[in-house]
């Protein structure tokens, strides 16, 4: 185990998350962390990480001297080197030129954090304070033009500290930095995959849980999933899940998550039918913020009904990732939309929560619903909105409208899917504006509706760009949608990006 201090930069949990990478387990904790605490998990190396404080603040957070004595190696990144340095002994100032960005350093190729690098590498900078004078027993191992200290080490201990940050892919050889301290230094062999991680959380998820029951919020798509079947892995019959039938779901979805999950799994699956009930709260509402405000309502209250029947449970289950945590930690005041998120329940339900993904990225989690033996198509499925179709009809919904975005979507999904394109189009799905136009058909006049298609490229869905799809496939998706529905004689594709629009039309 290398353990991750977290002071609270950005790039904090890339640092456990490169370290994964190169095969050894890491955890990031608090800077609350007690020496003894530390002692107890064994940890073969600890990183103190960066953070956006001064050393100097009244509020800075620091570390228990004593874990410079327990004889593990210590490397500081960024607020991390300037931490040890200040409480070991040298000066920390505030600088005035600020370094940002990808910078030449020149570093002691003898030192053996830096084995098998050259004299002059690329690294990312990003500081305003410095190190201007290193305590007694260190020495310094690299050098920017406006960073003296940008390296150091102790002259007989494993401490280093580094001012740049060698988690980021800005810096070229971010790896070997890392690798060095994590193998050569700290003497980690990198045995760590996805499968300890697996008998890791069931362990932790055994004895949090105990004898209790737990309920988990299934809506099929991978976190929960991933979610539901490690806990069931973790507790078995312990778990029972929630899937809430809004109505709004797309073409045999329902019926894919009982299949998949109820029999495949044999996982305790209760699914609440309640369209009607969401229909009847929906009905004339054509706001998009109302919509999906009564949808998330609504959601929360069917839960709640149906977790309250079910007695002595004590735990609630919830996919939320480390991402969720980063954005949620970062909004801004506006709300563009209000996101309804099965993982978004209150808090004010009596339960105690338990996210057992919350330390991994979307392509983490897809690797752990692999091992856990969830279906590549079930893994690689596209993300799906918590308001499902209520937000792809615009204006009012009604069992019509619903019945035209759930075929042709259908008929998309299909095509893209024939033509190869599932795993590199983030997301893809068909979308019914409030619109009617002429066309015709045989020798008649139609006058009906007209549907969009909107398919992006994206990371991680806060940008997107419209995919580019041959225009072969195009026309393919646009004549099955025309000739297999009723009622549509218009298609369009949506080339916006986003922003300025955004990836739903609602
Ligand atoms: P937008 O439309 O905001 O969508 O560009 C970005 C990503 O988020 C999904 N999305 C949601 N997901 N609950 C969710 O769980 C929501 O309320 C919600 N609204 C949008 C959207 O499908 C895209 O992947």
């Amino acid at each position: 185990l290398i353990l991750v201090i977290d002071y609270g930069s950005q790039y904090n949990q890339l640092i456990t998350r490169r370290i994964r990478d190169l095969g050894v387990y890491s955890e990031l904790h608090n800077p609350s962390i007690t020496i003894e605490e530390i002692k107890e998990l064994k940890p073969k190396g600890i990183i103190l990480s960066g953070g956006p404080k001064s050393v100097y603040a009244d509020d800075a957070y620091t570390a228990d001297p004593a874990i410079f004595d327990l004889g593990i190696p210590v490397l500081g990144i960024c607020y991390g080197m300037q931490l040890l340095t200040h409480m070991l002994g040298g000066e920390v100032v505030p600088s005035n030129e600020k370094e940002f960005g990808s910078t030449e350093i020149n570093i002691n190729t003898n030192s053996a954090l830096f084995k098998g690098l050259s004299e002059n590498e690329t690294v990312l900078m990003s500081h305003s304070d410095k190190v201007t004078r290193i305590p007694d027993a260190f020495e310094q191992i690299a050098q920017t033009p406006l960073c003296k200290y940008a390296g150091i080490s102790h002259k007989e201990k494993d401490i280093y500290g580094v001012q740049f940050h060698p988690e980021s892919k800005h810096s070229v050889n971010g790896d070997t930095f890392l690798k060095n301290f994590i193998r050569d230094i700290a003497g980690c062999h990198g045995e760590w995959s996805m499968d300890n991680f697996i008998d890791i959380e069931v362990e932790k998820i055994r004895e949090q849980v105990g004898n209790s029951k737990v309920i988990c919020a299934m809506s099929g798509g991978v976190d929960s999933s991933v979610t539901a079947v490690l806990m069931h892995k973790a507790i078995g019959d312990q778990l029972t899940c929630i899937f809430v039938d809004h109505g709004l779901l797309r073409k045999g979805e329902g019926d894919m998550v009982m299949e998949q999950f109820g029999e495949g799994f044999n996982m305790n699956i209760i699914k609440v039918d309640a369209k009607d009930r969401f229909l009847s709260k929906l009905k004339g509402v054509s706001d998009p913020e109302q919509k999906r405000k009564i949808i998330g309502n609504e959601f929360i209250y069917v839960f709640d009904d149906e977790a309250s029947k079910l007695k002595d449970a004590d735990f609630l289950a919830q996919g939320t990732l480390y991402t969720d945590i980063i954005e949620s930690g970062t909004e801004t005041a506006t709300t563009i939309k209000s996101h309804h998120n099965v993982g978004g329940l209150p808090e004010d339900m009596q339960f105690d929560l338990i996210e057992p993904l919350n330390t991994l990225f979307k392509d983490e989690v897809r690797q752990l619903g692999i091992e856990l033996g969830i279906p590549e198509h079930l893994v690689w499925r596209q993300p799906f909105p918590g308001p499902g179709l209520g937000i792809r009809i615009l204006g009012e919904i009604t069992e019509e409208k619903l019945e035209i975005v759930r075929e042709s979507d259908w008929i998309l999904r299909d095509e893209i899917a024939k033509a190869g394109l599932d795993r590199e189009i983030w997301q893809y799905f068909t979308v019914l504006p409030d619109i009617r136009s002429v066309g015709v058909m045989g020798d008649y006049r139609t006058y009906d509706h007209t549907i969009g298609i909107r398919a992006v490229t994206s990371i991680d869905g806060m940008t997107s760009e419209f995919a580019r799809i041959d225009w072969d496939v195009l026309e393919r998706i646009s004549k099955r949608l025309v000739n297999e529905s009723k009622h549509i004689n218009r298609v369009v594709y949506d080339v916006t990006s986003k922003p300025p629009a955004t990836i739903e039309w609602e």
